[in-house]
């Protein structure tokens, strides 16, 4: 039994999206993605999946991508990307209901993996798109809603914790942010993130230990398509 962890499958069974502007790692991603993901994950064992699973615009447009991933070995929860338009961040339990069973949408609660809470959000970082104001605005709500996850876990009883977010937990430069302090704070563990890919990204954020705490980058292409073993 594992624990294992990939972001940005960017599927697009519906759409028309070809991944290449990415890179020439990306050709036949979602061949690479199913091939791997049989060779390392067996039934028994859990996915995080840490966002963007689709460029579907709308439910319609992502539910065969959705499908694709429920038909994937072991048990998957997901985080929402910023490319998920099928996931309301407030209707997140009814996405629960609708895959009860089948798929386990993390936003606003934890799910569980042996002694480990496993908390988590999208999360915010600058990217130069957006005005100062409205950047504040969206990590403040994003620190919120981590927060929810952690302190639900907490009043649960759970001591230990891994933290995941889809953008990486601080923007260029940056030494903390909130989301670094959060995890500090109830002494998470690991914390895995995506959103980084195309190879000139992958330095964008923390890559291994800071301040004791192990950051990891799990976006597909970063780890060549392969889910990323965390723990045992
Ligand atoms: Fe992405
Ligand atoms: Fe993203």
């Amino acid at each position: 039994m594992a624990l294992f962890a990939i972001g940005d499958l960017h599927l697009s069974f519906a759409v028309d999206k070809p991944m290449s502007v990415f890179g020439k790692e990306w050709k036949h991603h979602v061949e690479k993605i199913y091939k791997n993901w049989h060779k390392k994950v067996k039934k028994g064992d859990t996915v995080v999946l840490t966002g963007d699973h689709s460029w579907g615009r709308n439910m319609n447009e992502c539910r065969e991508d959705l499908e694709f991933i429920r038909e994937l070995p072991g048990r998957k929860f997901l985080l929402r990307g910023n490319h998920d338009m099928f996931w309301d961040a407030k209707k997140t339990q009814r996405l629960n209901e609708q895959f009860r069973d089948q798929l386990y949408f993390l936003q606003n609660n934890f799910y569980v993996y042996g002694e480990y809470a496993l908390v988590g959000t999208k999360g915010y970082c600058y990217e130069g798109k957006d005005t100062p104001e409205h950047f504040e605005k969206i990590r403040k709500r994003e620190a919120e809603r981590l927060r929810i996850s952690f302190e639900a876990a907490k009043q649960a009883g759970y001591k230990k914790y891994l933290m995941f977010l889809h953008y990486p937990p601080t923007s260029i430069g940056e030494m903390e942010s909130p989301f670094t302090l959060m995890a500090r704070e109830y002494g998470a563990e690991k914390v895995i993130y995506s959103h980084c890919h195309g190879r000139e990204r992958y330095q964008d954020s923390f890559l291994g230990y800071v301040e004791g705490i192990e950051y990891k980058l799990v976006s597909s292409d970063y780890l060549k398509f392969k889910p990323e073993r965390i723990i045992d």
